[in-house]
Protein backbone atom coordinates (compact mmCIF):
# COMPACT_ATOMS: atom_id res chain seq x y z
CA UNK A 1 0.00 0.00 0.00
CA UNK A 2 1.54 3.28 -1.15
CA UNK A 3 1.77 5.96 2.08
CA UNK A 4 1.93 9.68 2.50
CA UNK A 5 3.15 11.39 4.99
CA UNK A 6 1.80 15.19 5.27
CA UNK A 7 3.16 17.82 7.51
CA UNK A 8 0.65 21.39 8.35
CA UNK A 9 2.70 24.38 9.45
CA UNK A 10 0.10 27.49 9.96
CA UNK A 11 -3.49 27.88 11.70
CA UNK A 12 -6.27 25.84 12.46
CA UNK A 13 -7.56 26.61 8.86
CA UNK A 14 -4.49 24.60 7.53
CA UNK A 15 -5.20 21.94 9.45
CA UNK A 16 -8.66 21.39 8.53
CA UNK A 17 -7.31 21.38 4.76
CA UNK A 18 -4.77 18.62 5.24
CA UNK A 19 -7.62 16.46 6.85
CA UNK A 20 -9.42 17.06 3.57
CA UNK A 21 -6.40 16.09 1.78
CA UNK A 22 -5.46 12.95 4.08
CA UNK A 23 -8.81 11.66 3.71
CA UNK A 24 -8.77 11.65 -0.24
CA UNK A 25 -5.78 9.44 -0.35
CA UNK A 26 -7.44 7.37 2.51
CA UNK A 27 -10.24 6.89 0.10
CA UNK A 28 -7.88 6.42 -2.65
CA UNK A 29 -6.11 3.31 -1.10
CA UNK A 30 -2.91 5.11 0.89
CA UNK A 31 -2.01 4.82 4.30
CA UNK A 32 -0.84 7.81 6.27
CA UNK A 33 2.56 7.85 7.83
CA UNK A 34 4.69 9.93 10.18
CA UNK A 35 7.86 8.12 8.81
CA UNK A 36 9.73 10.15 6.48
CA UNK A 37 11.43 7.01 5.57
CA UNK A 38 8.68 5.41 4.24
CA UNK A 39 6.92 7.67 2.25
CA UNK A 40 5.91 7.39 -1.25
CA UNK A 41 4.63 11.00 -1.25
CA UNK A 42 5.53 13.66 0.94
CA UNK A 43 3.74 17.19 1.29
CA UNK A 44 4.15 19.96 3.43
CA UNK A 45 1.18 22.46 4.20
CA UNK A 46 2.55 25.77 4.54
CA UNK A 47 1.74 29.00 6.25
CA UNK A 48 2.64 32.78 4.74
CA UNK A 49 1.96 35.23 7.08
CA UNK A 50 5.14 35.48 9.40
CA UNK A 51 8.80 35.35 7.32
CA UNK A 52 9.86 32.41 9.71
CA UNK A 53 6.88 30.15 8.81
CA UNK A 54 7.94 29.95 5.19
CA UNK A 55 11.30 29.66 5.82
CA UNK A 56 10.87 26.40 8.58
CA UNK A 57 8.66 24.20 5.39
CA UNK A 58 11.46 25.45 2.95
CA UNK A 59 13.90 24.53 5.37
CA UNK A 60 12.21 21.04 5.80
CA UNK A 61 11.51 20.15 2.63
CA UNK A 62 15.09 20.71 1.49
CA UNK A 63 16.14 18.74 3.82
CA UNK A 64 13.51 15.88 3.07
CA UNK A 65 14.70 16.28 -0.59
CA UNK A 66 18.06 15.90 0.48
CA UNK A 67 18.40 12.79 2.58
CA UNK A 68 20.60 10.66 0.79
CA UNK A 69 18.36 7.91 1.74
CA UNK A 70 15.08 8.79 -0.01
CA UNK A 71 13.69 6.08 -2.41
CA UNK A 72 14.08 7.54 -5.85
CA UNK A 73 10.41 7.30 -6.76
CA UNK A 74 9.30 9.81 -3.63
CA UNK A 75 6.83 12.54 -4.65
CA UNK A 76 7.55 15.86 -2.75
CA UNK A 77 4.79 18.48 -2.84
CA UNK A 78 4.27 22.19 -0.99
CA UNK A 79 0.59 23.08 -0.56
CA UNK A 80 -1.62 26.24 1.14
CA UNK A 81 -0.27 29.65 1.67
CA UNK A 82 3.42 29.96 0.57
CA UNK A 83 1.94 27.86 -2.64
CA UNK A 84 -0.27 30.17 -4.00
CA UNK A 85 1.75 33.11 -2.86
CA UNK A 86 5.32 31.88 -4.24
CA UNK A 87 4.33 29.51 -6.87
CA UNK A 88 6.48 28.32 -9.75
CA UNK A 89 9.51 30.24 -7.67
CA UNK A 90 9.26 27.38 -5.17
CA UNK A 91 10.77 25.05 -8.28
CA UNK A 92 13.80 27.39 -8.34
CA UNK A 93 14.36 27.27 -4.16
CA UNK A 94 14.05 23.36 -3.97
CA UNK A 95 15.18 21.57 -7.25
CA UNK A 96 13.88 18.12 -6.58
CA UNK A 97 10.23 19.62 -5.77
CA UNK A 98 7.58 18.05 -7.98
CA UNK A 99 4.43 19.60 -7.38
CA UNK A 100 3.41 22.94 -6.04
CA UNK A 101 -1.08 23.37 -4.99
CA UNK A 102 -2.71 26.27 -4.12
CA UNK A 103 -5.53 27.28 -1.66
CA UNK A 104 -7.98 26.68 -3.74
CA UNK A 105 -6.60 23.70 -5.21
CA UNK A 106 -6.57 21.44 -2.14
CA UNK A 107 -9.43 18.98 -3.96
CA UNK A 108 -6.85 17.82 -6.76
CA UNK A 109 -3.90 17.20 -4.45
CA UNK A 110 -4.45 13.58 -4.59
CA UNK A 111 -5.24 13.09 -8.35
CA UNK A 112 -2.02 15.12 -8.68
CA UNK A 113 0.09 13.58 -6.57
CA UNK A 114 -1.23 9.91 -7.48
CA UNK A 115 -1.02 10.26 -10.94
CA UNK A 116 2.63 11.36 -10.63
CA UNK A 117 3.94 8.10 -8.40
CA UNK A 118 2.00 6.00 -10.52
CA UNK A 119 3.65 7.63 -13.40
CA UNK A 120 7.28 7.21 -11.50
CA UNK A 121 6.48 3.50 -10.53
CA UNK A 122 6.14 2.77 -14.25
CA UNK A 123 2.75 1.77 -13.54
CA UNK A 124 0.01 1.53 -15.95
CA UNK A 125 -2.00 4.89 -16.41
CA UNK A 126 -3.47 7.03 -19.10
CA UNK A 127 -1.73 9.78 -19.27
CA UNK A 128 1.67 9.18 -17.79
CA UNK A 129 4.10 12.17 -16.35
CA UNK A 130 7.27 12.73 -17.83
CA UNK A 131 9.66 12.58 -15.10
CA UNK A 132 11.19 16.03 -13.68
CA UNK A 133 8.55 17.58 -14.62
CA UNK A 134 6.87 20.15 -12.56
CA UNK A 135 3.11 20.63 -11.75
CA UNK A 136 2.27 24.24 -10.81
CA UNK A 137 -1.68 24.56 -9.87
CA UNK A 138 -2.35 27.80 -8.19
CA UNK A 139 -5.45 29.09 -10.09
CA UNK A 140 -8.46 30.27 -8.13
CA UNK A 141 -11.76 28.34 -8.67
CA UNK A 142 -15.30 28.72 -7.81
CA UNK A 143 -16.67 27.18 -5.35
CA UNK A 144 -13.99 25.45 -4.01
CA UNK A 145 -14.92 26.37 -0.38
CA UNK A 146 -17.43 23.66 -0.71
CA UNK A 147 -14.85 21.26 -1.39
CA UNK A 148 -13.30 21.35 1.77
CA UNK A 149 -16.12 18.82 3.25
CA UNK A 150 -14.29 15.72 4.11
CA UNK A 151 -13.15 14.32 7.88
CA UNK A 152 -10.59 11.54 8.92
CA UNK A 153 -12.09 8.52 10.64
CA UNK A 154 -11.40 8.85 13.94
CA UNK A 155 -13.29 6.89 16.57
CA UNK A 156 -11.73 8.59 19.55
CA UNK A 157 -12.10 11.98 17.65
CA UNK A 158 -14.29 13.82 20.04
CA UNK A 159 -13.48 17.34 18.55
CA UNK A 160 -13.51 18.85 14.98
CA UNK A 161 -13.16 21.88 12.77
CA UNK A 162 -15.54 22.95 9.92
CA UNK A 163 -14.60 25.27 7.61
CA UNK A 164 -17.40 27.64 6.90
CA UNK A 165 -16.09 30.25 4.72
CA UNK A 166 -12.68 31.02 2.73
CA UNK A 167 -11.14 34.17 2.22
CA UNK A 168 -10.76 37.45 3.35
CA UNK A 169 -11.89 40.87 2.14
CA UNK A 170 -10.27 43.03 4.91
CA UNK A 171 -7.05 44.08 3.98
CA UNK A 172 -4.90 45.00 6.70
CA UNK A 173 -1.76 46.52 5.70
CA UNK A 174 0.68 44.34 7.23
CA UNK A 175 -1.60 40.85 6.13
CA UNK A 176 -0.30 38.03 3.39
CA UNK A 177 -3.37 36.48 3.86
CA UNK A 178 -6.11 38.06 1.46
CA UNK A 179 -3.49 37.44 -1.23
CA UNK A 180 -2.88 33.81 -0.37
CA UNK A 181 -6.39 33.26 0.21
CA UNK A 182 -8.73 34.91 -1.84
CA UNK A 183 -11.97 36.63 -1.37
CA UNK A 184 -14.50 35.58 1.18
CA UNK A 185 -16.90 33.20 0.40
CA UNK A 186 -19.32 31.36 2.03
CA UNK A 187 -20.85 27.68 2.39
CA UNK A 188 -24.41 26.85 2.30
CA UNK A 189 -25.89 26.67 6.02
CA UNK A 190 -27.66 23.37 4.64
CA UNK A 191 -24.17 21.82 3.62
CA UNK A 192 -22.39 22.95 6.89
CA UNK A 193 -24.93 21.71 8.97
CA UNK A 194 -24.92 17.81 7.06
CA UNK A 195 -21.40 18.19 8.11
CA UNK A 196 -22.19 18.84 11.37
CA UNK A 197 -24.86 16.18 11.42
CA UNK A 198 -22.36 13.73 10.52
CA UNK A 199 -19.54 14.56 12.78
CA UNK A 200 -21.93 14.26 15.45
CA UNK A 201 -23.47 10.96 14.76
CA UNK A 202 -19.38 9.99 14.60
CA UNK A 203 -19.27 10.84 18.00
CA UNK A 204 -17.91 14.47 17.67
CA UNK A 205 -19.07 16.48 20.76
CA UNK A 206 -17.35 19.63 20.19
CA UNK A 207 -17.22 21.59 16.76
CA UNK A 208 -14.92 24.65 15.65
CA UNK A 209 -16.34 26.52 13.26
CA UNK A 210 -13.61 28.44 11.17
CA UNK A 211 -12.92 31.24 8.88
CA UNK A 212 -10.43 34.08 8.34
CA UNK A 213 -13.05 36.30 9.71
CA UNK A 214 -15.35 33.70 10.74
CA UNK A 215 -18.32 36.87 11.95
CA UNK A 216 -18.44 37.81 8.48
CA UNK A 217 -20.06 34.61 7.64
CA UNK A 218 -22.86 34.62 4.86
CA UNK A 219 -22.47 38.71 5.23
CA UNK A 220 -24.23 39.56 1.98
CA UNK A 221 -27.25 37.72 3.48
CA UNK A 222 -30.18 39.66 4.88
CA UNK A 223 -30.42 40.10 8.47
CA UNK A 224 -33.44 37.88 9.93
CA UNK A 225 -35.46 38.88 13.36
CA UNK A 226 -32.61 41.02 13.53
CA UNK A 227 -30.06 38.00 13.22
CA UNK A 228 -27.40 37.73 11.31
CA UNK A 229 -26.35 34.61 9.29
CA UNK A 230 -23.35 33.92 11.26
CA UNK A 231 -25.86 33.86 14.14
CA UNK A 232 -28.68 31.58 12.46
CA UNK A 233 -25.96 29.58 11.67
CA UNK A 234 -24.80 29.30 15.01
CA UNK A 235 -28.23 28.68 16.42
CA UNK A 236 -29.15 25.95 13.86
CA UNK A 237 -25.56 23.90 15.09
CA UNK A 238 -26.68 24.42 18.87
CA UNK A 239 -29.81 22.52 17.91
CA UNK A 240 -28.26 19.51 17.06
CA UNK A 241 -28.60 16.23 19.50
CA UNK A 242 -25.83 15.08 20.98
CA UNK A 243 -23.27 18.41 20.08
CA UNK A 244 -22.41 19.66 23.36
CA UNK A 245 -19.97 22.63 22.73
CA UNK A 246 -20.09 24.60 19.64
CA UNK A 247 -16.74 27.35 19.17
CA UNK A 248 -15.31 29.91 16.22
CA UNK A 249 -12.31 31.13 15.33
CA UNK A 250 -11.35 34.46 14.50
CA UNK A 251 -13.99 36.82 14.80
CA UNK A 252 -13.07 40.63 13.90
CA UNK A 253 -14.39 43.69 15.33
CA UNK A 254 -16.08 44.39 11.93
CA UNK A 255 -19.47 43.27 11.58
CA UNK A 256 -19.56 41.86 15.47
CA UNK A 257 -23.19 43.22 16.45
CA UNK A 258 -25.18 42.98 18.93
CA UNK A 259 -26.89 40.36 17.99
CA UNK A 260 -23.68 37.93 18.70
CA UNK A 261 -23.31 39.44 21.91
CA UNK A 262 -26.78 38.39 22.35
CA UNK A 263 -26.13 34.78 21.41
CA UNK A 264 -23.64 33.89 24.21
CA UNK A 265 -27.41 34.48 26.81
CA UNK A 266 -29.03 32.19 25.10
CA UNK A 267 -26.90 29.63 23.43
CA UNK A 268 -25.34 27.53 26.27
CA UNK A 269 -23.60 25.19 23.95
CA UNK A 270 -21.69 28.49 22.93
CA UNK A 271 -18.33 27.46 24.79
CA UNK A 272 -16.90 30.29 27.22
CA UNK A 273 -14.01 31.42 25.17
CA UNK A 274 -13.66 33.38 22.44
CA UNK A 275 -10.23 34.35 20.47
CA UNK A 276 -10.70 37.78 19.54
CA UNK A 277 -7.32 39.57 17.73
CA UNK A 278 -6.57 42.74 19.17
CA UNK A 279 -3.62 43.93 17.03
CA UNK A 280 -2.69 47.08 18.91
CA UNK A 281 -4.34 49.39 21.50
CA UNK A 282 -3.22 52.71 19.57
CA UNK A 283 -6.19 54.20 17.59
CA UNK A 284 -2.63 55.21 15.55
CA UNK A 285 -1.43 52.15 14.88
CA UNK A 286 -4.76 50.34 14.07
CA UNK A 287 -5.15 53.43 11.34
CA UNK A 288 -2.06 52.09 9.48
CA UNK A 289 -2.87 48.83 9.61
CA UNK A 290 -6.40 49.53 8.06
CA UNK A 291 -8.31 48.02 10.76
CA UNK A 292 -11.47 50.19 10.15
CA UNK A 293 -12.34 50.80 13.83
CA UNK A 294 -11.38 52.27 16.93
CA UNK A 295 -9.98 50.54 19.91
CA UNK A 296 -12.77 51.45 22.27
CA UNK A 297 -14.91 49.48 20.06
CA UNK A 298 -13.33 46.42 21.06
CA UNK A 299 -13.05 46.72 24.36
CA UNK A 300 -16.73 47.83 24.32
CA UNK A 301 -17.14 44.47 22.99
CA UNK A 302 -14.62 42.31 24.97
CA UNK A 303 -17.22 44.48 28.08
CA UNK A 304 -20.21 43.56 26.19
CA UNK A 305 -19.36 39.76 25.92
CA UNK A 306 -18.95 39.03 29.54
CA UNK A 307 -21.70 41.29 30.67
CA UNK A 308 -23.56 38.59 28.36
CA UNK A 309 -20.87 35.08 29.97
CA UNK A 310 -19.59 36.47 33.11
CA UNK A 311 -16.81 33.52 32.86
CA UNK A 312 -16.07 34.09 29.08
CA UNK A 313 -12.50 33.99 28.74
CA UNK A 314 -10.72 36.45 25.89
CA UNK A 315 -7.57 35.20 24.19
CA UNK A 316 -5.71 37.42 21.31
CA UNK A 317 -3.73 37.93 18.91
CA UNK A 318 -1.35 41.35 19.33
CA UNK A 319 1.58 42.68 16.86
CA UNK A 320 4.80 44.73 18.22
CA UNK A 321 6.96 46.51 16.51
CA UNK A 322 4.36 47.97 13.34
CA UNK A 323 5.96 49.77 11.45
CA UNK A 324 5.84 53.84 12.97
CA UNK A 325 4.61 52.22 16.28
CA UNK A 326 6.32 54.57 19.35
CA UNK A 327 7.09 54.06 22.51
CA UNK A 328 3.52 55.82 23.42
CA UNK A 329 1.55 53.22 21.09
CA UNK A 330 2.92 50.43 22.62
CA UNK A 331 2.20 52.01 26.03
CA UNK A 332 -1.24 51.88 24.82
CA UNK A 333 -1.17 48.19 23.51
CA UNK A 334 0.34 47.33 27.04
CA UNK A 335 -2.06 49.29 29.06
CA UNK A 336 -4.99 47.87 27.20
CA UNK A 337 -3.88 44.26 27.80
CA UNK A 338 -3.72 45.20 31.81
CA UNK A 339 -7.43 46.62 31.65
CA UNK A 340 -8.88 43.90 29.58
CA UNK A 341 -7.27 41.09 31.42
CA UNK A 342 -6.97 38.19 28.50
CA UNK A 343 -6.66 35.15 29.44
CA UNK A 344 -3.71 34.24 27.18
CA UNK A 345 -2.54 36.23 23.76
CA UNK A 346 -0.38 35.56 21.06
CA UNK A 347 2.55 38.40 20.86
CA UNK A 348 3.66 38.70 17.13
CA UNK A 349 6.80 40.60 16.39
CA UNK A 350 6.03 42.39 12.87
CA UNK A 351 7.25 40.04 9.90
CA UNK A 352 7.35 42.39 6.89
CA UNK A 353 5.40 40.43 3.91
CA UNK A 354 5.37 40.70 0.30
CA UNK A 355 3.41 42.68 -1.76
CA UNK A 356 1.67 44.38 1.38
CA UNK A 357 1.79 48.30 2.33
CA UNK A 358 3.06 47.62 6.01
CA UNK A 359 6.47 46.39 4.37
CA UNK A 360 6.92 49.27 2.41
CA UNK A 361 5.72 51.67 4.93
CA UNK A 362 8.89 54.32 6.48
CA UNK A 363 9.78 54.18 10.39
CA UNK A 364 10.66 50.50 10.08
CA UNK A 365 11.23 49.12 13.98
CA UNK A 366 14.47 47.02 14.10
CA UNK A 367 14.77 43.89 15.65
CA UNK A 368 15.94 44.79 18.73
CA UNK A 369 13.22 47.12 19.40
CA UNK A 370 10.79 44.05 18.32
CA UNK A 371 12.38 41.69 20.47
CA UNK A 372 12.09 44.74 23.95
CA UNK A 373 8.25 45.17 23.14
CA UNK A 374 7.87 40.76 23.09
CA UNK A 375 9.80 40.19 26.07
CA UNK A 376 7.97 42.89 28.01
CA UNK A 377 4.33 42.27 26.56
CA UNK A 378 4.71 38.50 27.44
CA UNK A 379 5.42 39.23 30.90
CA UNK A 380 2.21 40.94 31.15
CA UNK A 381 0.16 38.51 29.20
CA UNK A 382 1.71 35.51 31.13
CA UNK A 383 1.64 37.55 34.48
CA UNK A 384 -2.05 38.21 34.22
CA UNK A 385 -3.01 34.22 32.35
CA UNK A 386 -0.81 32.87 35.13
CA UNK A 387 -3.23 34.77 37.47
CA UNK A 388 -6.44 33.97 35.85
CA UNK A 389 -5.71 30.10 35.63
CA UNK A 390 -4.90 30.12 39.68
CA UNK A 391 -8.51 31.88 40.21
CA UNK A 392 -10.07 28.68 38.88
CA UNK A 393 -7.99 26.33 41.56
CA UNK A 394 -10.81 25.56 43.87
CA UNK A 395 -13.68 25.09 41.04
CA UNK A 396 -15.27 22.51 39.30
CA UNK A 397 -15.00 23.08 35.18
CA UNK A 398 -16.75 20.78 32.82
CA UNK A 399 -14.18 19.29 30.56
CA UNK A 400 -14.47 17.20 27.59
CA UNK A 401 -12.08 14.41 28.00
CA UNK A 402 -9.74 14.10 24.78
CA UNK A 403 -7.38 11.62 25.23
CA UNK A 404 -4.20 10.68 26.88
CA UNK A 405 -1.71 13.52 27.72
CA UNK A 406 1.34 14.27 25.43
CA UNK A 407 3.49 14.50 28.52
CA UNK A 408 2.42 11.99 30.65
CA UNK A 409 0.96 8.49 30.35
CA UNK A 410 -0.61 8.71 33.40
CA UNK A 411 -2.46 11.52 32.77
CA UNK A 412 -5.94 12.45 30.27
CA UNK A 413 -6.12 15.45 28.91
CA UNK A 414 -9.36 17.79 28.32
CA UNK A 415 -10.25 20.95 28.60
CA UNK A 416 -12.62 23.54 29.50
CA UNK A 417 -15.15 25.20 27.75
CA UNK A 418 -13.19 28.24 28.21
CA UNK A 419 -10.57 26.55 26.33
CA UNK A 420 -8.07 26.07 28.98
CA UNK A 421 -5.84 22.74 29.41
CA UNK A 422 -7.18 19.73 32.56
CA UNK A 423 -5.07 17.34 33.20
CA UNK A 424 -7.05 14.46 35.49
CA UNK A 425 -5.57 10.84 36.37
CA UNK A 426 -5.90 8.06 34.12
CA UNK A 427 -8.80 5.83 34.27
CA UNK A 428 -10.96 8.58 35.79
CA UNK A 429 -13.26 9.19 32.76
CA UNK A 430 -13.68 7.86 29.37
CA UNK A 431 -12.95 9.67 26.16
CA UNK A 432 -14.82 11.74 24.81
CA UNK A 433 -17.15 12.32 27.87
CA UNK A 434 -17.85 16.03 29.80
CA UNK A 435 -17.05 15.23 33.25
CA UNK A 436 -16.99 17.82 36.18
CA UNK A 437 -13.66 18.14 37.54
CA UNK A 438 -12.80 19.77 40.88
CA UNK A 439 -9.30 21.84 39.80
CA UNK A 440 -7.03 21.44 42.48
CA UNK A 441 -3.65 22.89 40.95
CA UNK A 442 -2.60 25.06 38.33
CA UNK A 443 1.10 25.39 37.28
CA UNK A 444 1.72 28.00 34.28
CA UNK A 445 -1.01 27.22 31.82
CA UNK A 446 -2.32 24.04 33.10
CA UNK A 447 -4.68 23.02 35.43
CA UNK A 448 -4.30 19.55 37.39
CA UNK A 449 -7.96 18.35 38.77
CA UNK A 450 -10.07 15.63 40.00
CA UNK A 451 -13.42 14.05 38.35
CA UNK A 452 -16.11 14.61 41.15
CA UNK A 453 -18.15 11.77 41.94
N1 LIG B 1 -7.93 36.20 10.15
C1 LIG B 1 -7.45 36.33 11.44
C2 LIG B 1 -5.95 36.34 11.57
C3 LIG B 1 -5.15 35.45 10.71
S1 LIG B 1 -3.45 35.65 10.84
C4 LIG B 1 -7.97 37.64 11.95
O1 LIG B 1 -7.90 38.65 11.28
O2 LIG B 1 -8.42 37.63 13.06
C5 LIG B 1 -3.17 35.38 12.56
C6 LIG B 1 -2.46 36.47 13.24
O3 LIG B 1 -1.18 36.65 12.68
C7 LIG B 1 -3.09 37.84 13.11
O4 LIG B 1 -4.13 38.04 14.03
C8 LIG B 1 -1.94 38.77 13.36
O5 LIG B 1 -1.81 39.07 14.73
C9 LIG B 1 -0.73 37.95 12.95
N2 LIG B 1 -0.11 38.47 11.73
C10 LIG B 1 -0.65 38.61 10.51
N3 LIG B 1 0.24 39.16 9.65
C11 LIG B 1 1.37 39.38 10.36
C12 LIG B 1 2.64 39.94 10.05
N4 LIG B 1 2.92 40.41 8.83
N5 LIG B 1 3.58 40.01 11.03
C13 LIG B 1 3.31 39.56 12.27
N6 LIG B 1 2.13 39.03 12.61
C14 LIG B 1 1.16 38.93 11.69
FE1 LIG C 1 -5.33 39.27 7.71
FE2 LIG C 1 -6.74 41.31 8.58
FE3 LIG C 1 -7.90 39.51 7.00
FE4 LIG C 1 -7.25 38.83 9.47
S1 LIG C 1 -8.74 40.44 8.87
S2 LIG C 1 -6.84 37.64 7.66
S3 LIG C 1 -5.39 39.98 9.84
S4 LIG C 1 -6.28 40.90 6.44
FE1 LIG D 1 -0.88 30.99 7.53
FE2 LIG D 1 -2.46 30.77 5.48
FE3 LIG D 1 -3.40 30.31 7.90
S1 LIG D 1 -0.87 32.29 5.75
S2 LIG D 1 -2.18 31.68 9.15
S3 LIG D 1 -1.85 29.15 6.87
S4 LIG D 1 -4.48 31.27 6.22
Amino acid sequence: MPSVLIKTYGCQMNERDTEQVASMFLAGGYELTDDEAAADIILINTCSVREKAELKALGKMGLLCSRPTAKPHVVYGFMGCMSQSRAHSLFRDIARLDVVTGTHQYHRVYELCNRLLRSRLGMNITEPIARGAHICSVQGEEGFQNKIKDHLPNPAGCSAFISIMQGCDMHCSYCIVPSTRGEECSRPAADILAEARELVSGGVKEITLLGQIVNRYGKDEPLVGGRSAFVRLLEALCEIDGLERLRFTSPHPIGFREDLVRAYTYLPKLCSHIHFPMQSGSDRILQLMRRPYKHEKYERLCAAMREARPDLAITTDIIVGFPGETDEDFRLTVEAVERIQFDNAFVFQYSPRRDTPAAVMDAQICLRVKEERNHALLEVVNRIATARNHALVGTVQSILVEGPSKNNPLRLQGRTSQNKPVMIPTGSASIGSIVPVHITECTGFTLYGDVQA
